[in-house]
């Protein structure tokens, strides 16, 4: 049997994850300093660790509600007003999901039509483009620019908007830039989100790892908040990725089609981490501030650093990444990326594994101790003094 002929087209013109194949690249070389990964580099706090190892003690090992445990969904709710002002109903509005990955997922699909339009952005998250194409959308790009901090304008959404547009997708703060939407930023495009009535996911993942201005939703504006879906979980702020918990916030309407793709494809997110979940919620501040304080301190240190090498770097004033532009080297993103990796051994991430508009920058993430990107910021330093 022809097995390629089998499969199903949409899935085989994906492109792998331009990320992996730099980290395969990597794996095979020693003495590497990666700058790459996307995660935190601490451990889970112990006392969320201890809470998971507990309900495991207590035999509490079976599936739990398909929303989610009713006290996590109701810790969700409090921790989202409390930190975010943010009200929802934990019976009516919630969905803990196997992390913000398969929140995104059963959100696109859950409301795209073949043929609709989904609004996202360029330099964007990886998993964005092949959700959309895997749930037979199509992806609309606006390219964003430094200049602008890479934050979307009224101007270049209005430019995006046709009639097939169903959706626009925001992730701030940003992954790869590092970029941050402001309240007065947001109340410059809301206006044109109600006009065309179009549903908004806003990836919030790295809400809590925000330097320089309060976080913001665009949920946080009551004339659109029905048709927000909000996406988050504890990967991030609380270094949890390979707990896989996260979680949606909707209005009832959407939830309850969204939770039937949950259902049927997951049936309940993993119950140890669930469990754990809870203790981050009740517990889990004083944590989150500690990390979100020492990634500032890395970020001053880290975007010094690069400026100091002449390669321009935004201060970024959310998440863990720094978004250089190497255009000044002459090199293209994956030109620079290689060549670094194979002169000095510093793994970084092309800018144009996040979209043809990173293309010129790297994404660097400072998830990374003080003594990894000193060493880094040295070896970056003698690779392009071999370039002068
Ligand atoms: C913007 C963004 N959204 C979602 C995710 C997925 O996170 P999770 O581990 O919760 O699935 C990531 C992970 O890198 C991310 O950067």
């Amino acid at each position: 049997m022809d097995l390629e002929k089998a499969l199903n087209q949409t899935v085989k013109d994906l492109p792998p994850s331009g990320i992996r194949r730099f980290f395969d690249l990597a794996a095979e070389m020693d003495d590497v300093i990666s700058l790459g990964v996307g995660e935190p580099d601490f451990d889970t706090p112990w006392h969320i660790r201890e809470a998971g190892i507990h309900s495991i003690e207590q035999g509490k090992t079976f599936y739990t509600p398909n929303r989610g445990l009713t006290s996590l969904r109701k810790e969700i709710c409090a921790y989202q007003k409390r930190r975010f002002n943010l009200a929802y109903d934990p019976e009516k509005n919630v969905i803990v999901t196997v992390g913000g990955s398969e929140a995104i997922d059963i959100c696109l699909r859950a409301i795209i039509e073949e043929g609709d339009e989904v609004i996202m952005m360029s330099p964007g998250y990886v998993a964005y483009e092949p959700g959309i194409r895997l749930a037979k959308g199509k992806p609309v790009l606006v390219e964003l620019k430094q200049e602008n901090q890479f934050k979307l304008t009224a101007d270049e959404l209005a430019a995006a908007i046709t009639p097939k547009t169903k959706a626009i997708l925001l992730n701030y703060p940003s992954n790869p830039t590092g970029g941050v939407m402001t309240y007065e930023d947001y109340a410059k495009i809301v206006p044109l989100i109600k006009e065309h009535e179009l549903l908004v996911i806003s990836d919030e993942i790295y809400a809590e790892l925000s330097y320089d201005v309060p976080f913001c939703s665009p949920a946080n504006f009551p004339e659109i908040k029905d048709q927000c879906i909000v996406i988050s979980g504890f990967s991030k702020a609380f270094a949890m990725t390979g707990w896989r918990l996260g979680y949606l916030l909707a209005h009832e309407t959407l939830c309850e089609q969204m939770n039937k793709i949950h259902q049927y494809v997951i049936m309940s997110a993993p119950t140890a981490a669930q469990y754990a979940a809870i203790e981050a919620m009740r517990h889990g501040d004083t944590d989150v501030e500690i990390m979100r304080q020492s990634y500032q301190m890395r970020r001053n240190f880290i975007v010094n650093g690069f400026n100091q090498l002449g390669l321009e770097t935004f201060m970024p004033q959310g998440a863990f990444y720094i978004f250089p532009c190497i255009k000044s080297t002459g090199m293209n993103s994956e030109e620079f990326c290689e060549k670094l990796l194979a002169s000095q051994r510093v793994a970084c991430v092309p800018g144009s594994a996040f979209g043809k508009a990173g293309d010129g920058y790297v994404r660097v993430s400072y998830a990374y101790s003080i003594e990894q990107i000193k060493e880094a910021l040295e070896r970056i330093k003698a690779f392009l003094d071999t370039l002068k």
